[in-house]
Protein backbone atom coordinates (compact mmCIF):
# COMPACT_ATOMS: atom_id res chain seq x y z
CA UNK A 1 0.00 0.00 0.00
CA UNK A 2 2.59 2.21 1.20
CA UNK A 3 5.69 2.68 -0.40
CA UNK A 4 7.50 2.50 2.98
CA UNK A 5 7.67 -1.58 3.10
CA UNK A 6 7.67 -2.80 6.61
CA UNK A 7 5.39 -0.20 7.97
CA UNK A 8 2.02 -0.32 8.90
CA UNK A 9 0.07 2.11 5.86
CA UNK A 10 -1.08 5.52 7.31
CA UNK A 11 -4.08 7.60 5.01
CA UNK A 12 -7.51 8.70 5.32
CA UNK A 13 -9.86 6.94 7.24
CA UNK A 14 -12.99 8.58 7.00
CA UNK A 15 -14.46 11.96 5.49
CA UNK A 16 -17.31 14.02 6.46
CA UNK A 17 -19.05 17.34 5.04
CA UNK A 18 -20.26 20.56 6.29
CA UNK A 19 -22.02 22.83 4.01
CA UNK A 20 -24.37 25.57 4.63
CA UNK A 21 -28.31 25.84 4.46
CA UNK A 22 -28.59 27.91 0.77
CA UNK A 23 -27.67 27.44 -3.03
CA UNK A 24 -27.99 29.25 -5.92
CA UNK A 25 -29.13 27.52 -8.88
CA UNK A 26 -26.69 28.53 -11.82
CA UNK A 27 -28.71 29.17 -14.62
CA UNK A 28 -30.74 31.85 -12.56
CA UNK A 29 -27.58 33.62 -11.92
CA UNK A 30 -26.54 33.48 -15.82
CA UNK A 31 -30.51 34.77 -16.32
CA UNK A 32 -29.85 37.36 -13.38
CA UNK A 33 -26.32 38.50 -15.14
CA UNK A 34 -27.79 38.21 -18.92
CA UNK A 35 -25.74 35.13 -19.92
CA UNK A 36 -26.39 32.40 -21.47
CA UNK A 37 -27.18 29.20 -18.96
CA UNK A 38 -24.88 27.13 -21.30
CA UNK A 39 -22.12 29.21 -20.28
CA UNK A 40 -22.23 28.25 -16.77
CA UNK A 41 -23.54 25.06 -17.19
CA UNK A 42 -21.41 23.78 -19.98
CA UNK A 43 -18.78 25.84 -20.22
CA UNK A 44 -17.79 26.32 -17.02
CA UNK A 45 -19.21 22.76 -15.82
CA UNK A 46 -21.19 24.37 -12.83
CA UNK A 47 -25.09 23.35 -11.61
CA UNK A 48 -25.25 25.44 -8.24
CA UNK A 49 -22.95 26.88 -5.77
CA UNK A 50 -23.40 27.08 -1.91
CA UNK A 51 -23.58 30.32 -0.32
CA UNK A 52 -22.92 30.74 3.71
CA UNK A 53 -25.71 32.63 6.16
CA UNK A 54 -24.73 35.39 8.45
CA UNK A 55 -24.38 32.38 11.42
CA UNK A 56 -22.38 30.62 9.05
CA UNK A 57 -18.82 30.69 8.25
CA UNK A 58 -15.45 28.94 8.49
CA UNK A 59 -15.68 27.88 11.65
CA UNK A 60 -19.08 26.64 11.56
CA UNK A 61 -18.52 24.61 8.72
CA UNK A 62 -15.47 22.99 9.85
CA UNK A 63 -17.20 22.18 13.44
CA UNK A 64 -20.28 20.60 11.94
CA UNK A 65 -17.88 18.69 9.13
CA UNK A 66 -15.66 17.76 12.35
CA UNK A 67 -18.42 16.60 14.45
CA UNK A 68 -20.24 14.58 11.74
CA UNK A 69 -17.23 12.62 11.09
CA UNK A 70 -16.30 11.69 14.89
CA UNK A 71 -20.05 10.40 14.65
CA UNK A 72 -20.31 8.56 11.43
CA UNK A 73 -17.01 6.83 11.89
CA UNK A 74 -16.70 5.81 15.48
CA UNK A 75 -13.81 7.74 16.75
CA UNK A 76 -13.79 9.74 19.08
CA UNK A 77 -12.27 13.63 19.89
CA UNK A 78 -10.33 11.80 22.74
CA UNK A 79 -8.24 9.77 19.66
CA UNK A 80 -6.86 13.49 18.43
CA UNK A 81 -3.32 14.21 19.13
CA UNK A 82 -3.00 16.92 15.69
CA UNK A 83 -5.72 19.47 14.24
CA UNK A 84 -4.68 21.54 11.54
CA UNK A 85 -7.25 23.74 9.85
CA UNK A 86 -6.52 24.75 5.90
CA UNK A 87 -8.30 27.82 5.03
CA UNK A 88 -7.57 30.80 3.16
CA UNK A 89 -10.53 32.79 4.77
CA UNK A 90 -9.93 32.52 8.23
CA UNK A 91 -11.93 34.68 10.07
CA UNK A 92 -8.86 36.70 12.39
CA UNK A 93 -5.33 37.56 11.43
CA UNK A 94 -3.90 35.62 14.69
CA UNK A 95 -6.17 33.57 16.13
CA UNK A 96 -6.45 30.02 14.72
CA UNK A 97 -9.36 28.17 13.23
CA UNK A 98 -7.85 25.02 14.93
CA UNK A 99 -8.44 27.19 17.94
CA UNK A 100 -12.01 27.38 17.52
CA UNK A 101 -12.62 24.08 16.90
CA UNK A 102 -10.62 22.66 19.71
CA UNK A 103 -13.05 24.34 21.93
CA UNK A 104 -16.33 23.39 19.69
CA UNK A 105 -14.84 19.82 19.71
CA UNK A 106 -13.81 18.98 22.99
CA UNK A 107 -10.68 18.20 21.46
CA UNK A 108 -7.51 16.86 24.36
CA UNK A 109 -5.41 19.54 25.92
CA UNK A 110 -1.87 17.23 24.90
CA UNK A 111 -2.78 18.24 20.93
CA UNK A 112 -0.62 20.12 18.14
CA UNK A 113 -3.35 22.66 16.87
CA UNK A 114 -2.62 25.40 14.07
CA UNK A 115 -4.02 26.75 10.83
CA UNK A 116 -2.38 26.20 7.48
CA UNK A 117 -2.56 29.02 4.70
CA UNK A 118 -2.08 28.93 1.54
CA UNK A 119 -4.49 29.80 -1.01
CA UNK A 120 -6.74 25.99 -2.51
CA UNK A 121 -3.20 24.50 -1.45
CA UNK A 122 -3.71 24.51 2.89
CA UNK A 123 -5.37 21.46 3.17
CA UNK A 124 -3.10 19.40 1.21
CA UNK A 125 0.00 20.78 3.54
CA UNK A 126 -2.08 20.00 6.70
CA UNK A 127 -3.21 16.48 5.27
CA UNK A 128 0.64 15.82 4.18
CA UNK A 129 2.10 17.16 7.34
CA UNK A 130 -0.36 14.92 9.47
CA UNK A 131 1.01 11.80 7.45
CA UNK A 132 4.28 12.74 8.48
CA UNK A 133 3.73 13.19 11.76
CA UNK A 134 2.15 9.47 11.99
CA UNK A 135 5.23 8.81 9.96
CA UNK A 136 7.95 9.85 12.26
CA UNK A 137 6.23 8.39 15.27
CA UNK A 138 5.14 11.87 16.90
CA UNK A 139 1.46 10.57 16.90
CA UNK A 140 2.32 7.87 19.30
CA UNK A 141 -1.03 5.83 17.89
CA UNK A 142 -2.88 8.91 18.19
CA UNK A 143 -4.92 10.25 15.02
CA UNK A 144 -5.40 13.67 13.34
CA UNK A 145 -7.97 16.00 11.92
CA UNK A 146 -7.38 18.09 9.20
CA UNK A 147 -9.90 19.78 8.31
CA UNK A 148 -10.05 22.01 4.98
CA UNK A 149 -12.94 25.20 5.33
CA UNK A 150 -13.49 28.08 2.88
CA UNK A 151 -16.16 30.83 1.86
CA UNK A 152 -15.42 32.03 -1.66
CA UNK A 153 -16.11 35.10 -2.46
CA UNK A 154 -15.95 37.04 -5.56
CA UNK A 155 -17.41 40.34 -6.57
CA UNK A 156 -21.11 40.97 -7.74
CA UNK A 157 -21.07 40.59 -11.63
CA UNK A 158 -17.53 39.41 -11.93
CA UNK A 159 -16.47 36.20 -14.38
CA UNK A 160 -15.11 34.31 -11.01
CA UNK A 161 -18.56 34.64 -9.22
CA UNK A 162 -20.21 31.48 -10.38
CA UNK A 163 -17.28 29.81 -9.18
CA UNK A 164 -18.37 30.88 -5.41
CA UNK A 165 -18.96 28.17 -2.92
CA UNK A 166 -19.22 27.25 0.28
CA UNK A 167 -18.28 24.28 2.37
CA UNK A 168 -15.53 22.19 4.65
CA UNK A 169 -14.54 18.49 4.28
CA UNK A 170 -13.43 16.99 7.55
CA UNK A 171 -10.47 13.98 7.19
CA UNK A 172 -9.32 11.69 9.89
CA UNK A 173 -5.87 10.75 9.12
CA UNK A 174 -4.35 7.43 11.01
CA UNK A 175 -2.41 4.26 10.50
CA UNK A 176 -4.24 1.49 9.15
CA UNK A 177 -6.86 4.02 7.43
CA UNK A 178 -10.37 2.03 6.28
CA UNK A 179 -11.05 4.29 3.05
CA UNK A 180 -7.53 5.51 1.44
CA UNK A 181 -3.86 4.40 2.20
CA UNK A 182 -1.61 7.27 0.98
CA UNK A 183 2.01 6.41 -0.71
CA UNK A 184 4.31 7.62 1.76
CA UNK A 185 7.14 9.55 0.79
CA UNK A 186 6.38 9.77 -2.99
CA UNK A 187 4.62 13.22 -3.62
CA UNK A 188 5.68 15.57 -6.91
CA UNK A 189 5.78 19.12 -5.59
CA UNK A 190 5.89 22.10 -7.81
CA UNK A 191 6.13 25.96 -6.72
CA UNK A 192 6.29 29.23 -8.83
CA UNK A 193 5.59 33.04 -7.16
CA UNK A 194 3.03 34.34 -8.91
CA UNK A 195 0.13 36.74 -8.98
CA UNK A 196 -3.12 34.57 -10.15
CA UNK A 197 -5.38 34.93 -7.13
CA UNK A 198 -4.91 37.38 -3.94
CA UNK A 199 -6.78 38.64 -1.55
CA UNK A 200 -5.68 42.00 0.13
CA UNK A 201 -5.61 41.64 4.13
CA UNK A 202 -8.88 44.37 3.82
CA UNK A 203 -10.55 42.58 1.26
CA UNK A 204 -13.72 40.14 1.51
CA UNK A 205 -13.58 39.54 -1.56
CA UNK A 206 -10.62 37.45 -3.65
CA UNK A 207 -9.12 39.40 -6.88
CA UNK A 208 -8.19 36.99 -9.83
CA UNK A 209 -6.65 37.09 -12.97
CA UNK A 210 -9.12 34.52 -14.24
CA UNK A 211 -7.34 32.99 -17.20
CA UNK A 212 -4.08 33.71 -16.38
CA UNK A 213 -4.61 31.64 -13.05
CA UNK A 214 -5.72 28.87 -15.63
CA UNK A 215 -2.94 28.26 -17.18
CA UNK A 216 -1.18 28.86 -13.89
CA UNK A 217 -2.80 25.91 -12.68
CA UNK A 218 -1.56 23.70 -16.03
CA UNK A 219 1.62 24.82 -15.14
CA UNK A 220 1.51 23.49 -11.87
CA UNK A 221 0.04 20.45 -12.58
CA UNK A 222 2.46 19.41 -15.34
CA UNK A 223 5.38 20.44 -12.91
CA UNK A 224 4.28 17.90 -9.99
CA UNK A 225 2.94 15.42 -12.16
CA UNK A 226 6.43 14.97 -14.27
CA UNK A 227 8.03 15.22 -11.05
CA UNK A 228 5.70 12.44 -9.29
CA UNK A 229 6.13 10.42 -12.21
CA UNK A 230 10.41 10.77 -12.20
CA UNK A 231 10.13 9.13 -8.53
CA UNK A 232 7.00 6.31 -10.31
CA UNK A 233 9.24 5.02 -12.85
CA UNK A 234 7.08 2.19 -14.51
CA UNK A 235 4.16 2.20 -11.82
CA UNK A 236 0.79 0.98 -11.61
CA UNK A 237 -1.74 2.67 -13.69
CA UNK A 238 -4.11 5.27 -11.84
CA UNK A 239 -7.54 3.68 -12.52
CA UNK A 240 -9.29 7.08 -11.55
CA UNK A 241 -8.00 11.20 -10.61
CA UNK A 242 -9.15 13.70 -8.45
CA UNK A 243 -7.50 16.99 -9.07
CA UNK A 244 -8.57 20.51 -7.25
CA UNK A 245 -12.28 21.28 -8.82
CA UNK A 246 -12.72 25.37 -8.72
CA UNK A 247 -15.14 24.48 -11.55
CA UNK A 248 -16.07 21.12 -13.56
CA UNK A 249 -14.30 22.39 -16.33
CA UNK A 250 -11.16 23.32 -14.61
CA UNK A 251 -10.95 19.03 -13.64
CA UNK A 252 -11.60 18.48 -18.04
CA UNK A 253 -9.11 20.92 -18.86
CA UNK A 254 -6.53 19.62 -16.48
CA UNK A 255 -7.49 15.61 -17.06
CA UNK A 256 -6.50 16.25 -20.88
CA UNK A 257 -3.36 18.27 -20.27
CA UNK A 258 -1.86 15.31 -17.84
CA UNK A 259 -3.27 12.12 -20.35
CA UNK A 260 -1.60 14.25 -22.70
CA UNK A 261 1.96 14.44 -20.93
CA UNK A 262 1.53 10.82 -20.77
CA UNK A 263 1.29 10.33 -24.31
CA UNK A 264 -2.17 9.90 -25.30
CA UNK A 265 -3.64 12.03 -28.15
CA UNK A 266 -6.08 14.71 -27.36
CA UNK A 267 -9.06 12.50 -28.69
CA UNK A 268 -7.99 9.57 -26.44
CA UNK A 269 -7.51 11.99 -23.14
CA UNK A 270 -10.91 12.82 -23.34
CA UNK A 271 -12.43 9.77 -23.87
CA UNK A 272 -11.22 8.65 -20.92
CA UNK A 273 -12.42 11.64 -18.68
CA UNK A 274 -15.83 9.88 -18.64
CA UNK A 275 -14.79 7.17 -16.74
CA UNK A 276 -11.03 8.55 -14.99
CA UNK A 277 -12.38 11.33 -13.50
CA UNK A 278 -16.41 12.36 -14.13
CA UNK A 279 -17.76 10.53 -10.85
CA UNK A 280 -15.77 12.93 -8.39
CA UNK A 281 -16.96 15.91 -10.28
CA UNK A 282 -21.07 15.10 -9.01
CA UNK A 283 -20.04 17.18 -5.21
CA UNK A 284 -17.92 19.71 -6.84
CA UNK A 285 -21.05 20.54 -8.92
CA UNK A 286 -23.29 20.75 -6.46
CA UNK A 287 -21.42 22.83 -3.77
CA UNK A 288 -19.31 24.68 -5.85
CA UNK A 289 -15.66 26.18 -5.45
CA UNK A 290 -14.75 25.59 -1.53
CA UNK A 291 -11.15 26.33 -2.02
CA UNK A 292 -8.98 24.20 0.67
CA UNK A 293 -11.60 21.42 0.28
CA UNK A 294 -12.25 21.42 -3.46
CA UNK A 295 -10.01 18.48 -4.04
CA UNK A 296 -11.27 16.53 -0.98
CA UNK A 297 -14.70 17.58 -1.95
CA UNK A 298 -14.13 15.33 -5.50
CA UNK A 299 -12.83 12.61 -3.54
CA UNK A 300 -15.83 12.53 -1.48
CA UNK A 301 -18.03 12.56 -4.65
CA UNK A 302 -15.58 9.71 -5.90
CA UNK A 303 -15.93 7.13 -3.27
CA UNK A 304 -19.33 7.98 -2.65
CA UNK A 305 -20.00 6.61 -6.26
CA UNK A 306 -17.26 3.87 -6.60
CA UNK A 307 -15.59 2.75 -3.27
CA UNK A 308 -16.73 -0.57 -3.89
CA UNK A 309 -15.98 -0.61 -7.17
CA UNK A 310 -12.66 0.62 -6.75
CA UNK A 311 -11.33 -1.31 -3.61
CA UNK A 312 -7.55 -2.10 -3.86
CA UNK A 313 -7.35 0.22 -6.83
CA UNK A 314 -4.91 3.00 -7.45
CA UNK A 315 -5.86 6.69 -7.74
CA UNK A 316 -4.53 9.93 -8.45
CA UNK A 317 -4.72 13.34 -6.58
CA UNK A 318 -3.86 16.93 -7.88
CA UNK A 319 -4.19 20.11 -5.31
CA UNK A 320 -3.51 23.65 -6.90
CA UNK A 321 -3.45 26.76 -4.41
CA UNK A 322 -2.68 30.09 -5.87
CA UNK A 323 0.36 31.61 -5.87
CA UNK A 324 1.49 29.22 -5.86
CA UNK A 325 1.96 25.73 -4.78
CA UNK A 326 1.13 22.45 -6.04
CA UNK A 327 1.44 18.51 -5.06
CA UNK A 328 0.80 15.37 -7.29
CA UNK A 329 0.59 12.35 -5.13
CA UNK A 330 -1.60 8.83 -4.98
CA UNK A 331 -2.99 6.45 -2.61
CA UNK A 332 -4.94 2.95 -2.68
CA UNK A 333 -8.15 1.96 -1.73
CA UNK A 334 -8.74 -0.09 1.29
CA UNK A 335 -9.95 -3.14 0.88
CA UNK A 336 -14.12 -2.77 2.60
CA UNK A 337 -13.80 1.08 1.96
CA UNK A 338 -17.07 0.61 0.32
CA UNK A 339 -19.04 -0.65 2.86
CA UNK A 340 -17.73 2.40 5.72
CA UNK A 341 -18.35 5.09 3.11
CA UNK A 342 -22.36 3.73 2.44
CA UNK A 343 -22.12 4.00 6.51
CA UNK A 344 -20.47 7.43 6.47
CA UNK A 345 -23.21 8.79 4.10
CA UNK A 346 -21.26 11.35 3.21
CA UNK A 347 -23.64 13.39 0.77
CA UNK A 348 -26.27 13.35 3.20
CA UNK A 349 -26.25 16.92 4.75
CA UNK A 350 -26.85 18.32 1.36
CA UNK A 351 -30.01 17.11 1.51
CA UNK A 352 -30.92 20.00 3.93
CA UNK A 353 -30.14 22.68 1.58
CA UNK A 354 -32.93 24.52 0.50
CA UNK A 355 -32.54 27.03 -3.06
CA UNK A 356 -32.22 30.86 -2.66
CA UNK A 357 -33.51 33.24 -5.17
CA UNK A 358 -30.79 35.15 -6.41
CA UNK A 359 -32.33 38.74 -5.19
CA UNK A 360 -31.77 36.90 -1.53
CA UNK A 361 -28.59 35.76 -2.00
CA UNK A 362 -27.07 39.28 -3.62
CA UNK A 363 -28.94 41.13 -0.46
CA UNK A 364 -26.93 38.69 1.78
CA UNK A 365 -23.92 39.49 0.19
CA UNK A 366 -24.21 43.19 0.25
CA UNK A 367 -25.00 43.35 4.29
CA UNK A 368 -21.90 40.57 4.34
CA UNK A 369 -19.54 43.08 5.84
CA UNK A 370 -22.08 44.43 8.37
CA UNK A 371 -23.70 40.82 9.21
CA UNK A 372 -20.10 39.13 10.52
CA UNK A 373 -19.37 42.16 12.74
CA UNK A 374 -22.86 42.49 14.23
CA UNK A 375 -22.55 42.62 18.02
CA UNK A 376 -23.35 39.47 19.67
CA UNK A 377 -26.47 39.48 21.73
CA UNK A 378 -25.25 40.54 25.10
CA UNK A 379 -26.58 37.11 27.19
CA UNK A 380 -25.35 35.20 24.49
CA UNK A 381 -24.48 32.00 25.75
CA UNK A 382 -20.83 30.81 24.21
CA UNK A 383 -20.94 27.18 22.24
CA UNK A 384 -18.95 24.84 24.59
CA UNK A 385 -17.61 20.94 23.46
CA UNK A 386 -20.79 19.36 21.98
CA UNK A 387 -20.69 16.50 19.24
CA UNK A 388 -24.38 16.81 18.31
CA UNK A 389 -25.83 20.14 18.02
CA UNK A 390 -25.07 22.78 14.95
CA UNK A 391 -22.21 25.63 15.66
CA UNK A 392 -23.85 28.78 14.41
CA UNK A 393 -21.96 32.46 14.60
CA UNK A 394 -23.71 34.48 16.59
CA UNK A 395 -21.60 38.10 16.35
CA UNK A 396 -18.98 39.74 18.24
CA UNK A 397 -18.67 40.35 21.83
CA UNK A 398 -17.16 44.44 23.26
CA UNK A 399 -13.55 43.18 22.59
CA UNK A 400 -14.37 41.94 19.48
CA UNK A 401 -14.23 38.64 19.90
CA UNK A 402 -16.37 36.04 17.84
CA UNK A 403 -19.07 34.51 19.67
CA UNK A 404 -19.99 31.31 18.64
CA UNK A 405 -23.12 28.82 20.12
CA UNK A 406 -24.67 25.53 19.64
CA UNK A 407 -27.78 25.44 17.94
P1 LIG B 1 -14.91 34.03 -18.40
O1 LIG B 1 -13.90 34.89 -19.05
O2 LIG B 1 -16.19 34.69 -18.06
O3 LIG B 1 -15.27 32.79 -19.29
O4 LIG B 1 -14.31 33.43 -17.07
P2 LIG B 1 -14.74 32.35 -20.73
O5 LIG B 1 -15.13 33.36 -21.73
O6 LIG B 1 -13.30 31.93 -20.64
O7 LIG B 1 -15.66 31.08 -20.96
C1 LIG B 1 -15.53 29.95 -20.13
C2 LIG B 1 -15.84 28.72 -20.98
O8 LIG B 1 -17.23 28.74 -21.33
C3 LIG B 1 -15.07 28.66 -22.30
O9 LIG B 1 -14.77 27.30 -22.53
C4 LIG B 1 -16.09 29.15 -23.32
O10 LIG B 1 -15.86 28.66 -24.65
C5 LIG B 1 -17.37 28.57 -22.75
P3 LIG B 1 -13.22 26.83 -22.66
O11 LIG B 1 -12.64 27.55 -23.78
O12 LIG B 1 -12.57 27.22 -21.34
O13 LIG B 1 -13.31 25.35 -22.84
N1 LIG B 1 -18.60 29.28 -23.15
C6 LIG B 1 -19.75 28.65 -23.42
N2 LIG B 1 -20.09 27.34 -23.41
C7 LIG B 1 -21.39 27.01 -23.72
N3 LIG B 1 -22.34 27.95 -24.02
C8 LIG B 1 -22.02 29.27 -24.04
C9 LIG B 1 -20.69 29.66 -23.73
N4 LIG B 1 -20.06 30.85 -23.63
C10 LIG B 1 -18.78 30.60 -23.28
N5 LIG B 1 -22.97 30.17 -24.31
C11 LIG B 1 -12.92 32.13 -15.62
C12 LIG B 1 -13.85 32.10 -16.83
C13 LIG B 1 -12.58 30.70 -15.22
C14 LIG B 1 -11.65 32.90 -15.99
C15 LIG B 1 -13.65 32.85 -14.44
O14 LIG B 1 -14.79 32.14 -14.08
C16 LIG B 1 -12.78 33.08 -13.24
O15 LIG B 1 -12.02 34.04 -13.15
N6 LIG B 1 -12.90 32.18 -12.20
C17 LIG B 1 -12.11 32.28 -10.96
C18 LIG B 1 -10.67 31.83 -11.13
C19 LIG B 1 -10.55 30.33 -11.28
O16 LIG B 1 -11.41 29.57 -10.90
N7 LIG B 1 -9.38 29.89 -11.79
C20 LIG B 1 -9.12 28.47 -11.96
C21 LIG B 1 -7.64 28.12 -11.88
S1 LIG B 1 -6.86 28.83 -10.43
C22 LIG B 1 -7.44 27.83 -9.12
O17 LIG B 1 -8.02 26.80 -9.34
C23 LIG B 1 -7.20 28.34 -7.74
C24 LIG B 1 -8.44 28.86 -7.02
O18 LIG B 1 -9.26 27.78 -6.61
C25 LIG B 1 -8.04 29.73 -5.83
C26 LIG B 1 -7.03 29.23 -4.82
O19 LIG B 1 -6.08 28.50 -5.08
O20 LIG B 1 -7.15 29.70 -3.69
C27 LIG B 1 -9.30 29.76 -7.92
Amino acid sequence: MSVRHGFPPIGIDAIALGVPRRFVELSELAEARGVAPSKYLTGLGTRRMAIAAPEEDPITLAANAARRLFLRSGASPADIGLCVVGTETAVDHSKPAASFLHGLLGLPSACRVFEAKHACFGGTAGLLNAVDWIASGSARGRAALVVCSDVARYALGSAGEPTQGAGAVALLVRERPRLLALEVGQTGSYARDVYDFWRPLHHKEALVDGHFSVQCYLDALAGAYGEWRRQDGDGEPLARTCYHVPYGKMARKAHRHRRMIDGLTEQAADESFAVEVEPSLDLPARIGNIYTGSLYLALASLLSAQARDLEGKRIGLFSYGSGSCAEFFAGRVVPEAGALVAALEIDAPLAECHHTPVAEYEALRRNDEAADRRPAPEDAERGGASLDRRAVYLGLDSSERRVYANA
